[in-house]
């Protein structure tokens, strides 16, 4: 076979057949193929497609290029959730206890932030001695003790995928359907969970600006769960707007413990529930989504839930006393009010923008190798949505510098619009799909 061909049956609009798609990316995956034929792959894809087995076998074939975890040691069904990237989004912090806290196994491996979106594993590594990176037996010791455990992604969690992804992100090829789809789903599958959440993000914030096309990843991404034994379920979210109030690791910590303590701001807390009872059905732990949303609720106003990420932190080396604490010590020494420039409504505050601002401020990344301030962020005083005069303070800034604060400051401004209306607020959950 010649990758030559290859490329030249997808460019004409063909099909390619399983053997074709595994010699890609067995051949890509061992540095056989090299990046200008790969790239040149992935645009014949972006441009023709794939169907729902080119797409399904491509998704295997990235899933088994690397380990694929056994989760079988652990008894139960284990439960995984997935986001597709988003600004302010600590649900997963808030998920896994309420998830485990009704019954279900959460064993999630994450990933860091890049560029405008944090990432699960940053935020947790910002609790002192907390470490993700744990021995298999401990990880799964420490799952069947507190019902989950979070760490970060192993180093040969499908590397096919790794490699791709990296060209995807600089031969702008990254927005397409199959490709993401693959992409999210392979990685999911090599986890080793039996049922699987996804969260899949629209709005100014995500890959898909559009509900008809997160919708369509969506059901692409339920049917490959599907056709591999996974039960799956998506939800499509709004990432219009910042989710909740903070952003930065600390801070989210902070947030995420709160919305625990039945403390959080409504729509953020709303989500994290319905996500939350999401997963405690998919792993079997209530017969209809009616009496998940009960348990996940009831599992919130124990305290049961708390007490799982409590426990979890514990398990993990972390301190979980600084869980008790809001206005953390461990925040960036330098603080900024950022007044609103003039009386109205906030109709707009662009999720994208304010993520680029928090990593001015320190607390992202802006490529791969970058350090990252976990103190730095931004708690926003108002959404969107809300009312404020001229001068009001609408965020409060964390940074190290007064540099930062300036870039940070113009930044989130940029982000922001004013009107004398209110806008009309879309509901946070806009569909679920859930495989036959
Ligand atoms: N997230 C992924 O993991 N892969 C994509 O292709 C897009 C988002």
């Amino acid at each position: 076979m010649r990758m030559y061909d290859v490329i030249h049956k997808k460019r004409q609009g063909g099909r390619l057949s399983p053997e074709e798609v595994r010699f890609f990316v067995q051949g890509f995956t061992a540095g056989e193929i090299p990046d200008y034929q790969a790239s040149a792959l992935m645009m014949a894809i972006y441009f023709q497609g794939m169907d729902r087995q080119e797409t399904a076998c491509l998704t295997m074939e990235m899933a088994q290029s690397g380990d694929m975890a056994d989760l079988s040691p652990i008894p139960g069904v284990k439960v995984d959730k997935h986001s597709t990237g988003g600004v302010g989004d600590k649900t997963s912090l808030v998920i896994g206890p309420i998830a485990a806290a009704c019954g279900a196994k959460v064993a999630k491996m994450s990933g860091r932030g890049l560029g405008h979106t944090g990432g699960t594993v940053d935020k947790l590594e910002s609790i002192p001695g907390l470490r993700t990176a744990l021995p298999r037996d401990r990880f799964f010791s420490i799952v069947k003790e507190t019902g989950l455990a979070i760490i970060g992604q192993s180093g040969n969690l499908c590397p096919a995928d790794k490699k791709l992804y990296a060209l995807r992100d600089v031969t702008a090829t990254v927005e397409s359907l199959p490709l993401i789809a693959s992409s999210i789903m392979s990685k999911k599958i090599a986890a080793g969970a039996d049922a699987i959440l996804l969260d899949v993000k629209v709005g100014s914030g995500a890959f898909m600006k559009t509900r008809e096309d997160s919708l369509a990843l969506a059901r692409e991404m339920v049917r490959i769960g599907q056709s591999v034994g996974r039960r799956t379920v998506a939800l499509i979210t709004d990432m219009d707007m910042p989710l909740g109030r903070c952003i930065g690791n600390t801070l989210e910590v902070a947030e995420a413990c709160q919305v625990l303590r039945g403390r959080g701001e409504a729509r953020l807390a709303g989500l994290c529930l319905e996500l939350a009872a999401n997963m405690a059905y998919l792993a079997g732990q209530a017969p209809d989504m009616g009496a998940a949303r009960e348990k996940a609720r009831a599992a919130v106003d124990s305290g049961e839930a708390f007490a799982r990420l409590r426990a979890m932190v514990q398990a993990q080396g972390g301190d979980p006393a600084v869980l008790d604490q809001w206005e953390s010590p461990r925040l960036s020494p330098l603080v900024r009010e950022v007044p609103m420039p003039e009386t109205g409504y906030i109709t707009g505050l662009d999720a994208e923008a304010c993520g680029l601002a928090a990593v001015e401020l320190g607390a992202g990344r802006e490529t791969k190798d970058s350090p990252i301030d976990y103190g730095a962020g931004i708690v926003l005083l108002r959404n969107k949505g809300d009312f404020a005069q001229a001068g009001e303070a609408i965020a409060r800034l964390y940074a190290e510098s007064k540099e930062r604060l300036d870039r940070g400051e113009k930044r989130l401004l940029s982000a922001l619009q004013v009107g004398a209306r209110p806008p009309q607020l879309q509901p946070l959950v806009l569909d679920r799909v859930e495989g036959m």
